[in-house]
This record gives C-alpha cells, sequence and structure tokens, in this order.
C-alpha cells in the first residue's frame, strides 16, 4: 500500500524544528560521503519546465524524488498554480514507492530549515537580535520561522515592493511567532538588522552592498538561474562565502556566476558547503566582525531527508490515505 499525503496532511505533520534537525544531519551526510546528489534533470514540455530531483541518504535511509514543474500560464490558463511539487519517497529496502506526498509547503519549510542551518553555524548569537526578511512571500515566512528558531529574535522586519504582501506577511508572522514584526521603510532599514534573509522574484540586486554592516549575516535563497541576483558583487566580496553546494553556486547561481564572470571573485572565495562546516570540517563564523553569507540554490537532499520525516509522523499518527496502486 502506498500512503497519500495532501498539502493539508503535511500542513500537519511538518515542523520547522524537525526540519532544521533533519536537515543539518543531510549536509552532514552530504559532506562525509553518505548522501547520492544527482544532478537534477530537467525536461522542457512545451507549457513549460519540468524538474527531477533525485537524492539518497543512506544513514537516514532517505530514498525520494521531487518532481516539481514551473508553468507560467497555469494561473490564467487552468486555474492552477506556476510551481506544482510532489515527493516521492521509496523504500531503500526495497525500492518500493512507500508514499507520495504534496511538496509545495515541504519545499518552502526544507528551504527555510537550510537557512536555519547555516544562521545556526554562521551568524552572531546574541540575545534580542533583529531580522530583516526582503520578500514577503511563501518563501520569506519560512526564512523568518526558521531563524526564530535558532536565534533569540526581538523584533523583524519586511520589505516588498508589494504593500499587500507585506500587510499580509505582518499580520500571519506576528501571530505564528507571537513577536513583534513592522514594515521596513526602505531597503536600507534592513541593513541595520543583525540577520537578512533575501527571499524575492527580483532578478536585480536589492541593496547596495557597501552599506552592510559589520557582524551581518545574509541567507540569500531567491535567485537561481545565471542571469538573475539579489546580491551585487560587493556583498558577495566583503563575505565570507558559504553555499548549499559549490556546483550549484557556480552553474546556477546569477549572484555567484555574475561577479564571477565579471572578475570581481575568483572560485577561491567560495569557503565552504554548509555540510562542511556543519560536520566540522572547516569552522563557522570565527569573529564578531565579519559578514557571513549562505547562498541556497535548494538541493534533494533537503527535500528527501523532510520527505522521511513527515512519513515517519504520519505513520505514527495515522494521518493520510492509503491506496492500493
Ligand atoms: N533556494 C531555494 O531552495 C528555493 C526554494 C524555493 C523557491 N526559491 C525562490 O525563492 C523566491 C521567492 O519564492 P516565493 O515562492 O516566496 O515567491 P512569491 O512570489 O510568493 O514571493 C516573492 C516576493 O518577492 C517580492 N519582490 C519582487 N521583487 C522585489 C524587490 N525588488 N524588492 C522586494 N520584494 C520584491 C514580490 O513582490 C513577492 O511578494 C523565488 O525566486 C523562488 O524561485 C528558492
Amino acid at each position: 500500500m502506498t500512503l497519500i499525503l495532501s498539502k493539508s496532511d503535511v500542513m500537519k505533520l511538518l515542523d520547522m524544528k524537525d526540519c532544521i534537525g533533519a536537515v543539518e544531519k543531510a549536509f552532514s551526510e552530504m559532506s562525509n560521503g553518505t548522501a547520492i546528489l544527482p544532478l537534477r534533470t530537467v525536461i522542457k514540455p512545451e507549457g513549460g519546465l519540468s524538474l527531477y530531483m533525485p537524492a539518497y541518504l543512506r544513514q537516514s535511509g532517505a530514498l525520494a524524488c521531487k518532481v516539481v514543474t514551473v508553468y507560467k500560464d497555469n494561473p490564467s490558463k487552468f486555474g492552477l498554480p506556476t510551481t506544482i511539487g510532489k515527493v516521492l519517497l521509496q523504500s531503500p529496502e526495497t525500492g518500493d514507492v512507500t508514499c507520495i506526498m504534496d511538496g509545495g509547503f515541504l519545499t518552502a519549510v526544507r528551504t527555510g530549515a537550510a537557512s536555519g542551518v547555516a544562521t545556526r553555524y554562521l551568524a552572531r548569537n546574541e540575545k534580542n537580535m533583529t531580522a530583516g526578511v526582503f520578500g514577503a512571500g511563501v518563501q520569506a515566512k519560512m526564512q523568518l520561522w526558521a531563524m526564530n528558531e535558532v536565534r533569540d529574535l526581538k523584533r523583524a522586519f519586511v520589505y516588498d515592493i508589494s504593500s499587500e504582501a507585506m500587510e499580509k506577511f505582518i499580520s500571519e508572522m506576528t501571530v505564528k511567532l507571537k513577536m513583534e514584526v513592522r514594515k521596513a521603510a526602505s531597503p536600507e532599514e534592513i541593513l541595520d538588522c543583525d540577520i537578512i534573509c533575501t527571499a524575492t522574484s527580483s532578478a536585480v540586486p536589492l541593496f547596495d552592498g557597501s552599506k552592510l554592516r559589520e557582524g551581518t549575516h545574509i541567507n540569500g535563497i531567491g535567485s537561481h538561474t545565471p542571469n538573475a541576483r539579489e546580491l551585487d558583487s560587493e556583498t558577495i566580496k566583503r563575505s565570507l562565502l558559504v553555499g548549499d553546494s559549490l556546483e550549484a553556486c557556480i552553474n546556477e547561481a546569477g549572484d555567484i556566476m555574475i561577479p564571477l564572470s565579471e572578475n570581481d571573485i575568483t572560485k577561491e572565495h567560495f569557503y565552504a558547503e554548509l555540510g562542511d562546516i556543519v560536520s566540522g570540517k572547516k569552522p563557522g563564523r570565527t569573529n564578531e566582525r565579519q559578514i557571513t553569507l549562505f547562498k541556497s540554490n535548494g538541493l534533494a537532499i533537503q527535500d528527501a531527508a523532510t520527505a522521511q520525516i513527515v512519513y515517519l509522523k504520519a505513520v505514527e499518527t495515522g494521518i493520510g490515505t492509503r491506496v492500493e496502486i
């Protein structure tokens, strides 16, 4: 029997704290050589993009493949979201598909969780810190949730070009995190925060990196194509650069590829993969003045680790529908 989990099932089962733990272990497996992470396969049918993201975590026993599609005309033509994702979880013992679950909420939480792990190892750790988020969409909310799990936040600021999105973000997150969340009057106001997340759909830099304060930690998660970037070259140059994967950063991320192609940085500027910091091969932040940056592209190991904890909790609590396929 295969277990089917809808979006609302996954929302009941998945918690940020558990997800940060699972994703941290997945990055450690990546560094220790027990993760198998083939390149994502992309097919371009007429209507859009279809991406296949497989991964296996040997120690955790998580074997999964996420299928994500990006079809721009879906909302207007079919009343469907632009991005749709489903995760297929298999038993590493038999190979059989044990569970098929919705991947939308899962993707947002696992993306937040990777930033949570990075923040834990790279941000300063003080009482009453402030967090600033560029973007007020789905991902941005999960970023703030994750930062709040790993640091003592007293206040958060949000900046988005849409005031409606900001209002929604503030009303939802104030209740969810029981924290003061304010609208930033300008992008510069976000730069006064201790921890910054960029989670927008912008293809151009969101702020002037020369204005970043010493000691800031940044999680850059939004842009992920060679020609789009949320961070300018000055930000990259001034930062201790950590990425989820070196390969993804230099082949997919405009944030890194553009300064590389313009000779503002060399490949040696890339300090470490997050897994190497989690596993202790390299230290994270070493002083209070460093500007640290985590560039996230999104890896299938995050999906596999997260899908597995969702499945195990579903079995434990009896949530979901079993079908014979
Ligand atoms: N790194 C990862 O693993 C990962 C995973 C999922 C999504 N993403 C990326 O994260 C980004 C955000 O995704 P989402 O689902 O939250 O999208 P969304 O459409 O829900 O939200 C994006 C927000 O960015 C805002 N925005 C655009 N330009 C801006 C600017 N210049 N300044 C301030 N705000 C601006 C928009 O108004 C919107 O509210 C996308 O680029 C997506 O591809 C990354």
